[in-house]
């Protein structure tokens, strides 16, 4: 299944047009508004204060309840723009956001308004997309699920990484704060608060796993590599800026008869002790749990004061934004990631065709 997703922060909708759709795949769209209301901000006080639905309308490639398998397209109306927060900020590049880089890339013909096309209100689609997916997934008894594994430097538990805890990760996916341990969600919590109060941001990780990949699945080739096809889905996600699979840059401290997964052989079916390696080797699918770590920046729009230039002129000034922006972009990242993630394990049963 490929994917283009389209739309600016402030025009009048965002959305996502999915083509090789499998066909006769059951839409649940208790699920898909369940998903969306995930990600959508302004559900506690740890979020912008912009506020809108999210509620998804499928235009094409659903007909009586089923894709069709030919182009779905998913739209999201803008409701809550406040265009006027970012007139001040017409000509001034954000440090840490795409402003500048877009400007140049497009030749200053971009929609400045809340980000345009970069604003994170754009892993809206994404997170729409990968719930098509996760239906499809579903039916082959492949689940995507994450948490956030730390902000700033508090962490929460870590995942068993051959045996995620599949029913705790369940759980804490309907809160605010999807952690597995409570204490750490509380010191997190204050840590966010704090950051606000202080017109600053902080960043943090989020920690996925993918059950139910059967052994050999991809390819050491660039294109249908599992770690390639995770990677392209993941790192286009706005604001992660690093991955790793399995013990990913621990292995750079242990030895190998510390890092290596030793084979076991039960019931008829072969299955590493442990997981280091993270469920791929060689680019192929162990049969063990897929499971990686993004780290997330800080989110970028901070009311405190930063050097910076004017876009075009170059002239060098300063810049204080305003506006509705996320202390932390970690929490409303988690089904973000889990999105990508799902999009990605279907592309690898799919053999990796989501490229072209
Ligand atoms: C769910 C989500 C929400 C985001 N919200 C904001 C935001 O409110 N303000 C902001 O400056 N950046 C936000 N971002 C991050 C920017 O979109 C991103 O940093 C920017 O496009 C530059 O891309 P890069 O960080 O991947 O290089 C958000 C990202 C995600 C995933």
């Amino acid at each position: 299944m490929k994917h283009v997703i389209f739309g600016e922060s402030h025009g009048p909708a965002i959305g996502v047009v999915l083509t090789e759709v499998p066909s006769g795949i059951p839409v649940d769209e208790a699920f898909l508004a369940a998903e969306m209301a995930r990600r959508a901000p302004g559900t506690g006080d740890l979020t912008t204060a912009r506020r809108e639905p999210d509620r998804v309308e499928i235009l094409s490639g659903v007909f009586e309840g089923k894709t069709t398998g030919t182009p779905l397209c998913m739209v999201i109306r803008n409701t809550d723009q406040h265009s006027g927060d970012y007139e001040a900020l017409r000509e001034l590049a954000r440090p840490g956001h795409a402003d500048l880089t877009g400007f140049v890339r497009y030749g200053g013909f971009g929609d400045f308004r809340g980000g345009g096309h970069f604003s994170g209100r754009l892993t809206a689609p994404l997170v729409a997309a990968g719930a098509l997916a996760r239906m499809i997934l579903r039916e082959r008894g492949v689940e995507v699920r994450a948490h956030i594994s730390s902000v700033g430097d508090i962490d929460d538990d870590a995942m068993d990484m051959a045996e995620p805890d599949m029913d705790g990760l369940r759980a804490c996916a309907a809160m605010e704060l999807p952690v597995l341990s409570e204490a750490a969600g509380e010191r997190m919590r204050a840590l966010i608060l704090r950051c606000r109060e202080e017109g600053d941001s902080v960043g943090g990780t989020v920690e996925c796993a993918v059950t139910g990949l059967p052994i050999g699945l991809g390819d050491p080739d660039l294109d249908r590599n599992a770690e390639t096809l995770f990677a392209r889905q993941l790192l286009a996600v706005p604001a992660v800026k690093a991955l790793e699979f399995g013990a990913g840059f621990r292995f750079a401290r242990m030895r190998g008869s510390e890092a290596n997964d030793p084979w076991r052989s039960s019931g008829g079916t072969v299955r590493t002790e442990t997981n280091h390696n993270g469920g791929i080797l060689g680019g192929i699918t162990t049969g063990m749990p897929v499971v990686f770590r993004v780290a997330v920046k800080p989110t970028p729009s901070i009311a405190l004061p930063q050097r910076t230039v004017r876009m075009g002129t170059g002239e060098e000034t300063e810049i204080t934004v305003s506006g509705r922006h996320d202390p932390c972009i970690v929490p409303r990242a988690v089904p973000v990631i889990e999105a990508a993630a799902a999009l990605a394990a279907l592309d690898l049963l799919e053999g990796g065709r989501s490229r072209g």
